[in-house]
């Protein structure tokens, strides 16, 4: 049989095909545009995302033989509001995952009602990007779109629901929106009436794994699939990302360097850590998981070389920053470029060079870049380790993970092995992976990924550079207080 795994980015839609083996059969990848209304804002079109998925299903299955294709599973960009009136017409564009214009409404939850009694209902705390803030600015600023709402969705469901006709979300993804009670796994009617909403006006909860329904007949036609093919709750891209790289289990991490930069530790029970710098979630494999998230991570690489350097060639780029180089630069960049997350939940944050004397080059500030994005994942490492979490090493994936400079000076800064999976496709592969057990294919989630995750390669941390890193880390740690003060004002 054939699965279809969908990964639903910010900057693409990447689709691929699986066989019941785990081999790829073929990758189909479709873009779609991102606006920046205002400083700090983000937003896409939901309508985009559809015709690129129903394109791409297209190109993806025209060779096969499509009577083959019994399921489809999806990891999507994460706590984007897609609000939809009583007609299901989509409300308003999608306010993103990285879009940090909701500080007031942040500051309601998180001092007015109050740290402890958001982790009490949810086991987390608000950070701008969070779904129920933006519900609240909707009420604040759009009441007259806040009072049509009669549905909100999370991005990969509103694919789920074109597809199938069904409201539904997944507890992985769901746990973003600070509206699920993530331990008991139900909605929190206190959030619900915190942001104004009721559970008539939530999706239903699934399970990644459970089958939310089959393709609705007219979209089967549309797409050349059998109408009995099943689609399942799917996830949230990290999740999705962590099924694909096998992280799964108690105390398993991966590594994501995509858009955003993750850290994802795999857990069998619940727990959130002290200072709540980390995310308490639902996992897709049925337990849970801790996440530190950083809002620009590749997003910091690509700006720089498309929008400023101007170049495609990555590669080149990177030659100069030869291995004598390494541990010695005295440029630092600090990536907030969209605010950051963790561990400063701070949306005024903003990006910078510092350090640059008359002989720094072209090279040390493209080196800063990936150094900086490392020193970000090593705040939230620092945050699992202070929790007690004793991680040993990590999977690695998303498009940053395809340089091996990166992966090194990631591998040194955070002293971890890092492992490549035999595929790089992280939520693309987990969302086929999650169709393939929906289908009845393998028990569990847990069960499917040992026999069709593999890794390929390690990167090791070496002594030596390990301690020139650990001293640059330190100073980059103090950065960001000694900023802090003065990004409100930029
Ligand atoms: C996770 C997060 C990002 C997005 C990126 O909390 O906000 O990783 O899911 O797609």
């Amino acid at each position: 049989m054939l699965y279809i795994g969908v990964d639903l980015g910010t900057s693409a839609v990447k689709l691929l095909l699986m066989d019941e083996k785990g081999e790829i059969k073929k990758i189909v990848s479709r873009e779609y545009p991102l606006a920046f209304p205002h400083p700090g804002w983000s937003e896409q079109k939901a309508e985009d995302w559809i015709t690129a998925v129903k394109d791409g299903i297209l190109e993806l299955t025209n060779e096969c033989d499509k009577s083959q294709v019994a399921g489809i599973g999806a990891g999507g960009q994460m706590h984007g509001l897609v609000i939809l009136d009583a007609e299901d017409n989509v409300l308003r564009p999608v306010i993103l995952w990285n879009d940090g214009r909701t500080q007031a409404e942040v500051d309601y939850l998180n001092n007015d009602i109050g740290k402890k009694r958001l982790t009490e209902l949810t086991g987390n705390i608000a950070f701008a990007g969070f779904t129920a803030p933006k519900i609240l600015w909707v009420k604040n600023n759009e009441p007259e779109i806040f009072a049509k709402i009669a549905k909100v969705m999370l991005p990969k469901d509103y694919i789920n629901y074109v597809l199938t006709g069904v409201h539904c979300t997944d507890y992985s993804d769901a746990s973003g929106m600070l509206l699920l009670d993530v331990a008991h796994k139900c909605w929190s009617q206190e959030m619900l009436e915190i942001c104004g909403i009721t559970e008539a006006q939530m999706p239903k909860l699934y399970e990644s794994f459970e089958v939310v329904g089959t393709l609705k007949p007219e979209i089967a036609a549309e797409l050349g699939l059998p109408e009995n093919v099943k689609v399942v709750g799917g996830a949230g891209d990290n999740a999705a990302a962590a099924i694909g790289t096998g992280t799964v289990g108690d105390g398993a991490c991966n590594i994501s360097l995509g858009t955003s930069g993750t850290i994802f530790i795999s857990s069998e029970k619940f727990g959130v850590d002290d200072g709540n710098a980390l995310h308490a979630f639902a996992h897709a494999d049925g337990y849970f998981h801790l996440m530190g998230c950083m809002l620009s991570a590749a997003s910091c690489n690509k700006w720089w070389m498309d929008d400023i350097l101007k170049t495609q060639a990555y590669g080149e780029e990177q030659a100069d920053i030869t291995d004598e180089k390494l541990g010695k630069n005295h440029v630092y960049y600090l990536p907030y470029l969209m605010g950051e997350r963790a561990p400063h939940n701070d949306a005024q944050a903003r990006s910078c060079f510092i350090g640059m004397t008359m002989d720094s080059t072209r090279a040390d500030m493209t080196q800063a870049i990936l150094e900086g994005v490392a020193f970000g994942i090593r705040d939230s490492l620092e945050a699992a380790k202070a929790l007690g979490v004793d991680i040993k090493s990590s999977t690695i994936c998303g498009g940053g993970a395809k340089s091996p400079l990166w992966k090194k000076i990631m591998a040194n800064v955070l002293n971890l092995p890092l492992t490549d999976p035999e595929t790089e496709q992280g939520p693309g592969y987990g969302g086929a992976i999650l169709a393939a057990v929906g289908c009845g294919e393998y028990a569990t989630v847990a069960e499917a990924c040992k026999t069709l995750v593999k890794t390929v390669g390690v990167t090791e941390p070496e002594e030596e550079l390990t301690k020139l890193y650990e001293a640059r880390y330190q100073t980059f740690r103090k950065l960001y207080p000694a900023l802090k003060g003065v990004f409100p004002e930029l």
